[in-house]
């Protein structure tokens, strides 16, 4: 049971001391949340693992999260996912043979290493940061991806971003570029079910992938809410359609969403677009302070993978490193890790 795990984990924690760093995202369930040593959002939980001494860096979060952890420690530590199985059905929807493919189908008209930067949302595989790295590209979390986007624009007049067409759109939509010259990338359909003149035009090529937790959030959903509260806030991660941005009040990534909610006054009332696991945490946090929180989806929408970790598999973990093995550990091989370092290094200076 989960007292028997947490004694477990507690044990381990003793024995190992700071040869061990238990990371964990804001989406993380409870049991496992109270055990990590540090928690943030995606951008600060890499950094942390790029600073970290640990010898043993357990990431509870997901599979592309514990990728780069391991790249930017340059495979020196081990980077250890408690269940192989949390990986993240965004990322999935992007793979290196499609953006290939499109990447040349873009070249038939254009010659993309000159006009085009790739950028990747670090909800993707290893090897497609590499391709960015090697193509003169970078990756972007969601708290810095304007940032990165103005950087790509000065350099190249054209971006193909992927796999999330909502943080990309969002995001171009922020810096003013207009809905017409963003276009979607459909990689079910020949040439992304584009025209040549689409393809010439735009000024992102945005691949259609989408998190399966955020579309769950509807317009009508803070529609709603405006009708009975109307003095409340809405605050909403950029993983969702921009018609649920463009309502939002506030618009950013998880540590962002929690900073804001907790600078609020007492009194006030907010509807929030983000994973429940983080809502329901932070609606706890709040209530003592008179602070009302709301999930914005009738409906239980969980990220079923972030959920994947568990304590038991936690404390199965641990209990293999105190004994001496190391299981369930990430490693990139050294021709994607080096491209890949590139293409994060450089969103970690643009962010500097
Ligand atoms: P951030 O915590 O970086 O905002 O990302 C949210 C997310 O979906 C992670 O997979
Ligand atoms: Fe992936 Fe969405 Fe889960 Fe984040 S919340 S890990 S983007 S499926």
């Amino acid at each position: 049971d989960d007292s028997e795990c947490d004694a477990r984990i507690a044990a381990a924690k003793a024995i190992l001391g700071k040869r061990l760093a238990i990371l964990g995202h804001h989406y993380q369930r409870n049991e496992v949340f109270k055990h990590a040593d540090f928690t943030g959002d995606s951008l600060k939980l890499s950094q942390l693992a790029a600073d970290s001494d640990a010898e043993f860096i357990v990431f509870c979060g997901v599979h592309f999260m514990a990728e780069v952890a391991d790249i930017l420690t340059f495979g020196q530590r081990n980077v250890i996912l408690p269940d192989l199985a949390a990986g993240c059905s965004m990322a999935d929807m992007a793979n290196l043979v499609k953006v290939k493919k499109c990447w040349e189908e873009i070249s038939q008209l254009l010659d993309p290493d000159e006009h085009v930067t790739p950028v990747t949302y670090i909800n993707s595989a290893a090897d497609l940061k590499a391709f960015c790295g090697s193509h003169g590209g970078i990756v972007c979390t969601s708290s810095n991806a304007r940032a990165v986007l103005e950087w790509s624009f000065a350099r190249r007049e054209k971006i193909l971003f992927f796999p999330d067409q909502h943080l990309g759109r969002n995001t171009g939509l922020k810096m003013g570029i207009p809905l017409e010259q963003m276009v979607t990338w459909d990689f079910m359909k020949p040439r992304g079910g584009l025209t040549d003149e689409q393809i010439r035009n735009a000024r992102m090529i945005l691949w259609k992938g989408f998190c399966s937790v955020h579309q769950m959030f509807q317009p009508a959903h803070i529609d709603n809410f405006r009708k009975n509260t109307p003095n409340g806030l809405v605050i909403s991660h950029p993983e969702n359609a921009y018609e649920v941005c463009q309502k939002s009040d506030f618009v950013g990534s998880t540590e962002y969403i929690l900073r804001t909610v907790r600078a609020s006054e007492p009194g006030t009332q907010w509807l929030v677009g983000t994973e429940l696991n983080l809502v329901n945490r932070l609606a706890d946090e709040m209530k003592p302070r008179g602070v009302n929180v709301q999930f914005m989806s009738p409906t239980v929408c969980m990220c079923s993978t972030m959920f994947r970790t568990d304590p038991q598999h936690l404390a199965w973990v641990l209990d293999n490193i105190v004994s001496g093995n190391v299981v369930n550990r990430i490693r990139v091989r050294e021709d994607v890790a080096d491209p890949a370092r590139k293409a994060l290094n450089l969103m970690l200076e643009v962010v500097d």
